[in-house]
């Protein structure tokens, strides 16, 4: 995607071709800046801190990360430390372990005087194919908007609600709930798009409408409390979030705040999809309540708020009384009965297991014979 005009992915390969320069999410949408990751707890502390975050971003950046490490030493004892490292950054978007897995099945084998050049060139490779499957996504789901556009023409641009940031930035490139959305708009469809604030870390005032703003999407950005308000009032014709996780039954885990949209969607009759590549679906789960294991954030991230305040400097300030307990889980789970349909780069589906389990017949095949 473009920023002030020039294409750019959130993460890509320095000048020099060995560090790893990402978008430092934590100070948009006041700051463009990025940051070269030059070793491996560059790309930890990253992650951790969530300079870069957004599931598959997340994944992309753990490659890297291992990529980095190899740089260093490339010996089996360094590539299972690096291993676990990147894992213990953040525990829920399953892209994570999905990364790892793919970095630690082409490296392992190899002499550790290989590694290093198939590290980078595996990483590489990981953010292409994330590329190709948020575009891929994103035809897909361009469907889903061309037929409800056709249904409700006269009505003026379609609006759509989304949760959290699930664009180009929590991807390397198109975003996944975005994707559809870009590609509509830049085929000439009106579309409008209701952003979710996404307390309390703002990734959808602060990142989704950055991203928005900046490819010229219409777009508002709404209190997290008013998404129901404005489906009762039929000022929603579409909902589409990401995945961090989603089950082999089609349980999904998003964002704090994504089940009380799907809710108010069912509650109105609002179709809700989610979109996500296939990094994002962990085959090993069926019941997305009892198995996903939910971050805990750091209070502060509640207690406080940071902004640019009219000097232009970023500053926080404390919202609770310094002696409230706070509590701040960062996802829920949205049951598979409330998603209208899952978005995939190979097609859209229903979210079940027989949906998955028909765009994805090898998998079902797999399970059959273990
Ligand atoms: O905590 P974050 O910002 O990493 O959470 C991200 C989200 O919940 C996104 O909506 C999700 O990863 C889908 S990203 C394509």
């Amino acid at each position: 995607m473009k920023v002030d005009g020039v294409a750019r992915r959130s993460i890509q390969l320095a000048a020099d071709g060995r560090g790893v320069e990402i978008v430092d999410q934590t100070l948009l949408p006041h700051r463009f800046e990025t940051r070269e990751l030059r070793v491996l707890s560059d790309a930890t502390e990253a992650i951790s801190a969530m300079r870069v975050r957004g599931a598959p971003l997340i994944g992309a950046t753990a490659a890297y990360g291992v990529a980095l490490q190899m740089r260093e030493e490339s010996s089996d004892a360094s590539l299972q430390r690096a291993i676990e490292a990147l894992l213990a950054t953040r525990p829920t978007a399953v892209n994570l372990s999905w990364a790892l897995d793919e970095m630690r099945a082409s490296l392992r084998e190899l002499p550790p005087a290989a590694r290093e050049a198939r590290a980078y060139a595996r990483a590489a490779a990981i953010c292409d194919e994330d590329v190709e499957n948020c575009r891929a996504i994103g035809e897909h789901g361009l469907r889903l908007i061309e037929a409800l556009h056709e249904r409700r023409a006269e009505r003026g641009p379609l609006n759509v609600l989304t949760h959290c940031n699930a664009g180009w930035l929590a991807t390397v490139d198109w975003g996944t709930a975005l994707a559809p959305v870009y590609l509509a708009h830049d085929r000439g469809i009106a579309i409008h798009v209701w952003v979710d604030e996404t307390r309390p870390r703002n990734q959808g005032a602060s990142l989704t409408a950055w991203e928005l703003g900046q490819h010229g999407v219409s777009h508002t950005v709404i209190a997290d409390n008013a998404g129901g308000h404005l489906m009762q009032r039929g000022r929603v014709d579409l909902c589409i979030t990401g995945s961090d996780r989603t089950t082999s039954t089609g349980d999904v885990c998003n964002k704090i705040g994504t089940y009380l949209k799907a809710l108010a969607a069912r509650d109105n009759g609002v179709p809700f999809y989610v979109a996500l590549p296939t990094s994002s679906i962990d085959w090993t789960l069926s019941d997305g309540l009892a198995e996903i294991p939910i971050e805990e954030r750091d209070g502060a991230e509640l207690s406080c708020v940071r902004g640019r305040n009219a000097d232009g400097d970023t500053v926080e300030v404390a919202v609770t009384p310094a002696s409230s307990p706070v509590a701040n889980p960062a996802f829920d789970v949205t049951p598979a009965r409330l998603v209208t349909g899952l978005i995939t780069e190979r097609g859209v589906c229903e979210a079940s297991a027989a949906g998955l389990a028909g765009l994805y017949p090898e998998r079902s095949a797999q399970s059959a014979s273990s």
